[in-house]
């Protein structure tokens, strides 16, 4: 990429804060503006920049484009949001990265057809590192057919469920629900670990989340990947296997 790419933000919250903070410091993309639903008067420009965050209650998407165009658009807000800027992304070309994780089957469609017209990647879990582990977990998978499986997840005390990660981990590898373990300890925020046992030796792969700035890493590594394929529907895998084939070749 020779020159910043623009990108647009949707969603405010939880994860839209944390990655906005890793998008704005990136020499490689200028965040243009942050959208999101409320109009928080107190709060007009990300913190430390001079960023701003419009209420997209107060203008359509179209308008936005108009008045500060853009090249990318992030999406941390609802699954609905899609069909908002949809048409508008499609008209302009504008690529998207979005992180929901909510999409039904029907989003999807929608987000894979718009795939027809400009670069589109969904990806319900965008951090590099769990990709990653989930890539390699399957290779082995692979190749060692034979080794017994096991997945480890620990969170934090109050995390009542079983981790969607490792619910997704187990289905990617072929394993039963059963084999997965959790743990309930203190802070925790994330940790999952797939460890194959062989005959006589053992392979844990293991990822540990340390904040929510992760997912802004992965945001930007999408974009970054992103900005290099031609129009289409990716999900992070297809991403992954891009750099994983030119590295392979580099190899021989
Ligand atoms: N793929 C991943 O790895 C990953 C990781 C984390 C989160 N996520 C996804 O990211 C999304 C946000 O998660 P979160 O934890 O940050 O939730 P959150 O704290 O509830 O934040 C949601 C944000 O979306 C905004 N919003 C709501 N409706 C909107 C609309 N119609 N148009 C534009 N913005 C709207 C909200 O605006 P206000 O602030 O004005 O209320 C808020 O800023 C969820 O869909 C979640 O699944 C994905």
């Amino acid at each position: 990429m020779h020159k910043k790419l623009r990108v647009g933000l949707v969603g405010y919250g939880k994860a839209g804060q944390a990655v906005a903070n890793i998008l704005s410091s990136d020499p490689r993309f200028e965040l243009c503006w942050i959208a999101r639903r409320s109009n928080q008067s107190y709060v007009q420009t990300h913190p430390g920049t001079d960023i701003h965050i419009i209420s997209i209650d107060q203008q359509s998407y179209g308008e936005l484009f108009e008045r500060h165009p853009v090249d990318a658009v992030v999406d941390f807000s609802v699954r609905t949001s899609i069909h908002a800027y949809g048409e508008e992304v499609r008209k302009r070309g504008i690529m998207l990265v979005s992180a929901i994780s909510a999409y039904t089957e029907s989003d999807l469609e929608y987000a894979r057809n718009l795939g027809k017209d400009t670069r589109v990647l969904c990806s319900p879990n965008i951090t590099l590192g769990i990709n990653f582990l989930i890539f390699a977990a399957k290779l082995l998978r692979k190749i060692a057919p034979f080794a017994d499986v096991e997945i480890l997840e620990q969170h934090f005390r109050e995390k009542p469920e079983i981790s969607g990660t490792a619910r997704k981990i187990a289905e990617k590898l072929e394993v039963g629900g059963e084999r997965i373990t959790s743990l309930r300890l203190g802070g925790i925020v994330g940790h999952h670990e797939v460890i194959f046992g062989f005959p006589y030796q053992t392979v844990r792969l293991i990822h540990d989340s340390i904040k929510r700035e992760a997912f802004g890493t992965g945001a930007a590594f999408a974009l970054a990947q992103l900005a290099n394929c031609g129009n289409g529907f990716f999900t992070f895998d297809d991403l992954l296997l891009q750099l994983m084939q030119a590295e392979l070749m580099q190899q021989r």
